[in-house]
């Protein structure tokens, strides 16, 4: 029997790469899952693949709107009754440019995905988790939540708001028998780290990948399934005594990375 055995899990941005990859996980563990995503061919591809291991509810929600993810908790709660985890994790990297010509629209946009979206993720889940007095909740951060990019201003800014987010929610959430922590994720080989890279150089999106993977101290880029086993170890029991955290899952990146201070 696994240690998520019987839990029931939301995972938003079900749809993408990483969430895919921790739904996985979460199932494997025996989750029952609501997979979330504004997209519903990838949803939709992802449900079905999910379906063979575990039952799987997939519900169409734009994470920035209000409404979407009040519909989205009260499917849940309809089709399973509770919600024991929760991974937060839809997001956007937005548009490369220099920080004076960042376009304001993009700016706005980023942020509503990334920070709005975890926002009103967090405010409608916990208000579900405090009541039944247990939860664990896991947000998408990025090593962006550490550093400065020089050419990704929102994504950057966006990222490190999601450790204010974390950090309120679980000082908020502790007395209720609530945990809420960060993963950060480095280079991963996924469509987002080759969609920057492809942008970032130009076109030169093979170069400027190999060029990611020879900064990491490991010497090689991460895959989305060691996101989505850390990211179910810490919605597991086995991650009772942490809370507040942002867990770094880079290959040592930022032991190198300078900070700039
Ligand atoms: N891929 C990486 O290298 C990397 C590194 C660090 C952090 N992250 C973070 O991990 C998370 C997942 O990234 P990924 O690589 O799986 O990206 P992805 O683009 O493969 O998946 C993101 C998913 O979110 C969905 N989405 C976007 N906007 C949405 C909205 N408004 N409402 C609902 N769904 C929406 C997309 O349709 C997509 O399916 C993101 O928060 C990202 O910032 C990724």
């Amino acid at each position: 029997m696994g240690i998520m055995q019987d839990r029931v899990a939301i995972v938003t941005g079900g749809g993408g790469e990483l969430g895919f990859a921790a739904a996985r996980a979460l199932a494997g563990e025996g989750a029952r899952i609501a997979l979330v995503d504004k997209s519903a061919p990838a949803l939709e591809r992802n449900a079905a693949e999910l379906m063979n291991t575990t039952e799987v509810l997939s519900v169409v929600a734009d994470v920035s709107s209000e409404d979407d993810v009040e519909g989205y908790v009260a499917a849940t709660l309809r089709r399973f009754g509770r919600i024991d985890a929760f991974h937060n994790n839809a997001g956007i990297e937005g548009k490369s440019a220099s920080f004076e010509e960042y376009d304001t629209a993009e700016f706005d946009r980023v942020m509503a995905v990334n920070v709005r979206g975890v926002f009103l993720g967090l405010k409608h889940v916990m208000r579900v988790m405090k009541t039944q007095r247990s939860g664990a909740i896991v947000n998408s951060g990025s090593i962006a939540s550490e550093r400065g990019s020089q050419n990704g201003v929102a994504y950057a800014t966006s990222k490190h708001a999601v450790l204010g987010l974390t950090r309120d929610a679980a000082a908020t959430m502790a007395p209720h028998g609530v945990r809420v922590n960060a993963i950060e994720p480095g280079f991963m080989n996924t469509r987002m780290l080759r969609t920057l890279a492809e942008q970032q150089s130009g076109g030169k999106g093979d170069a400027a990948m190999e060029q990611l993977r020879s900064a990491v101290p490991l010497g090689r880029l991460g895959s989305p399934d060691e996101v989505g086993s850390v990211v179910a170890f810490l919605l597991s029991d086995h991650a009772n005594y942490i809370t507040g955290a942002a867990i770094p899952i880079e290959g040592g990146l930022l032991s190198i990375m300078g900070n700039g201070s």
